[in-house]
This record gives structure tokens, C-alpha cells and sequence, in this order.
């Protein structure tokens, strides 16, 4: 993505000359849309909280940035005890956060690349310690370079749906999105807006409905943000405003993401999204869900029993933040002091709600025989 007519990734690795050390970069989501700012992840430690406090958030995202943490794990490692440091650091960004399966995903790449586990030569002497940190360090990035090709590739398989739509219905196609699936939840391009992007991109008329998405408002601050430096026509909507929308024939498609999808096809993703599914369902309004094969979860059947779903901290829900007038960044409270809440992050839809699931490898049915016929070597 260009902003300000720089291309950006959301996260890479720079050697600084100066210092002799890699750094990571981040684009500091906590501060969008009000700031772009870029900040510098030196240690483990600065990976786990730019993951925890979501500095950096979103499923391809946070497998990047965890992939690029156990690199930095293994340039902290001792040579002697390079398994255990190892170990001790996927087990401290697993736990960062649960839902996403691409985080574990990336941490058990690395692991394996750096030859975590496997014994033999690669565990002994300071020489082969070295090579595993280059393997480290070459995984990391093979994980970044690659979340950037599944959603390019998401991107291609989605456009003829919009320009079906857009065919068919000679106007600008309306698409409802939730939470944020774009650039900003991947390394780029995104996997619900890279179709969004791909048709934009091609001169395809269309309008997209963002949802807030409370209590984060990841819609409001992150997706409405990217759209319009995009040049994207759309316009923010409240969370509760889909179901109105889609009665009233004003929803062609929904495109949502995903943080883990089952092997028969459940989808966990932003809480809510399940009421946009029952929604569409109800006005016969066709439902997407676009994913990269790393957010596949091929142990897992049933989604809604299996999928862990974080709990977060709930004054997410008692607080908002945002900007005041006079400029400053505000954190205030909505409802009465000592009011309880809860905050579950993500709910899982249901794969009969789902019309087809955008992939990286094609677009199939949210059904275990269609999914394993992109994915055969997850066959059992
Ligand atoms: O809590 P977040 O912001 O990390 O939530 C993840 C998401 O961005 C959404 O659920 C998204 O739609 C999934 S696609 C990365």
C-alpha cells in the first residue's frame, strides 16, 4: 500500500548500519487514524507486547510479526541453550493471543527452520548456533514475503465475484465489511479488501459499508483509514446498522476475514460478524470469507465448540477513545462507574452461513470436501 505515495508494509526487518543490529518496523496501529508513525521492535519483549497491547494486530500481521520475534528470540538465545531459549520464547508469544491460528502457525515455523527440537548437529557449538539464527532469520522473513503473496493472490481469486456483481447489476457494487481485514491486519494488500482493492484498482464501480466494530473500532480508525487513502468510495456505519441495510436491498455482498477457520469451514472472526451472517442469510445476500492458508486450522472440525476465543480485558468496552476537539487523544467512559462488562473478541460463523471462502489457492465452498480439494495434503 502507498501512503502518501510511499509504498509501506505494515512490518519489516532493516539492518541498521549504524548500530550493527536488525531492527523491526512497525506501523503503529494504536495511533491510527490520527498519526502514522513507525516504530522500532528491538527485543522478544517488544514483540510480545506490540502483539499483546496490538500495536500490531490483525491474523496475517500478527504471524508476521511473531515469525520475526522468534528471529530476534534467537539472535537473544545462548548458544548452549539455544532449544530451551527457543522454547521459552514460542510459548511466551503463543500466549500473546489465542484465537488467530496464524500466530502459532508462524512461531512453529520458525522453530523448525532453526532446528528447534530436532537434536543432531544443529544443536551443538557456537558455529551451528549462528546457522540457526540464519535460519531464524530467513524463516521470519520467508513468513512476511509470503503473508504479502497469499493476499495478492486472495485479491485476484475474489475479483470476478465483484465484477460479476457489478455486471450484473450495471452500478456500484455494495459490499459490507467488519472489524479490519485490509492492509493493515496482513503484511499488505489484506484479504476481505484485496478483491476491494483488485476491482478498485480496475475501474470497478463499488461502495463499501464499514462496520465501526466495537468495542476496538478497528472499522472506524483502521479499515475507514485505509479505504480512503485508497481512494475507495465507502461510508462508516454503526455495528448494528448491517441488518437495516441488507433488508433494504442495499448489501450485494459481504466480505468479511478470519482469524482461524475449521476444516469443514467455520470461521472465527471480529465478534459480530456471526449477526452479519444471519443477516445476509435472512435477505439472501451472498456471504464471503477471504483467508490466507495460513489461517487454515486443519485440527479443528467444529468451530464454534473448538476455536479458542479471546477474552479481553473488558474496560475495552467501558472506555472509548478518540479525539477531542482541542486535538488531544481522550479515553472516557460510557457507562456508570462501577458497571460490569464483558469482552469477547471473536465469534465463530457457522459454515452453512458461508456462500464460499476467498483463499490464496481458489474459492471453494465452506464444506470439509471442498476445502480439501484445495488442500489435499490435509486430507487424513
Ligand atoms: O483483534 P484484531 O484486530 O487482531 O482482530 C482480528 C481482525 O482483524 C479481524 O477479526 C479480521 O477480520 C480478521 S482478518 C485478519
Amino acid at each position: 500500500m502507498n501512503v502518501d505515495g510511499k509504498p509501506y508494509r505494515t512490518i519489516w526487518l532493516e539492518d541498521l548500519p549504524a548500530e550493527g543490529v536488525p531492527v523491526v518496523r512497525i506501523i503503529n496501529q494504536l495511533a491510527l487514524p490520527f498519526r502514522f508513525e513507525i516504530l522500532d521492535l528491538r527485543t522478544l519483549e517488544d514483540i510480545r507486547r506490540a502483539i499483546k497491547d496490538m500495536y500490531v494486530r490483525g491474523a496475517g500481521l500478527i504471524g508476521a510479526a511473531a515469525g520475526y520475534g522468534m528471529y530476534l528470540a534467537a539472535r537473544e538465545a545462548g548458544d548452549r541453550d539455544f532449544d530451551r531459549d527457543m522454547e521459552r520464547a514460542a510459548t511466551i508469544l503463543k500466549d500473546t493471543r489465542p484465537t488467530a491460528s496464524n500466530l502459532a502457525w508462524a512461531v512453529d515455523r520458525v522453530l523448525a527452520a532453526a532446528g528447534v527440537g530436532a537434536g543432531g548437529d544443529l544443536s551443538r557449538g557456537t558455529g551451528a548456533a549462528e546457522e540457526r539464527r540464519a535460519a531464524a532469520r530467513r524463516e521470519a522473513q520467508a513468513i512476511a514475503d509470503g503473508d504479502a503473496e497469499f493476499c495478492r493472490r486472495i485479491g485476484l481469486h475474489g475479483l470476478p465475484l465483484i465484477q460479476a456483481l457489478a455486471e450484473k447489476k450495471r452500478g456500484p457494487v455494495n459490499i459490507l465489511t467488519h472489524c479490519n481485514a485490509g492492509w493493515l491486519a496482513f503484511v499488505d494488500y489484506g484479504s476481505a479488501l484485496a478483491p476491494v482493492y483488485a476491482a478498485h484498482d480496475r475501474g470497478i464501480p463499488l461502495h463499501v459499508w464499514v462496520d465501526e466494530t466495537r468495542p476496538r473500532n478497528q472499522g472506524a480508525g483502521l479499515t475507514a483509514w485505509e479505504l480512503g487513502r485508497h481512494g475507495v468510495s465507502h461510508d462508516l456505519i454503526p455495528d448494528n446498522a448491517g441488518g437495516h441495510l441488507a433488508l433494504r436491498g442495499m448489501v450485494d455482498m459481504v466480505i468479511t476475514g478470519a482469524d482461524r477457520v475449521s476444516r469443514r469451514g467455520d470461521a472465527a472472526n471480529k465478534i459480530g460478524t456471526y449477526l452479519k451472517a444471519l443477516a445476509a442469510r435472512e435477505n439472501g445476500v451472498p456471504f464471503y470469507v477471504a483467508l490466507p492458508s495460513s489461517t487454515f486450522d486443519f485440527s479443528i472440525r467444529d468451530g464454534a465448540a473448538e476455536i479458542p476465543i479471546e477474552e479481553r480485558n473488558p474496560d475495552e468496552v467501558r472506555f472509548v477513545t478518540g479525539l477531542a476537539e482541542s486535538g488531544d487523544l481522550q479515553r472516557v467512559r460510557i457507562c456508570p462507574e462501577t458497571t460490569p462488562a464483558r469482552n469477547w473478541g471473536f465469534d465463530v460463523t457457522p459454515a452453512r452461513y458461508i456462500t464460499a471462502l476467498i483463499t490464496d489457492r481458489g474459492i471453494c465452498g465452506a464444506s470439509e470436501g471442498e476445502i480439501l480439494g484445495l488442500y489435499p495434503e490435509h486430507k487424513v
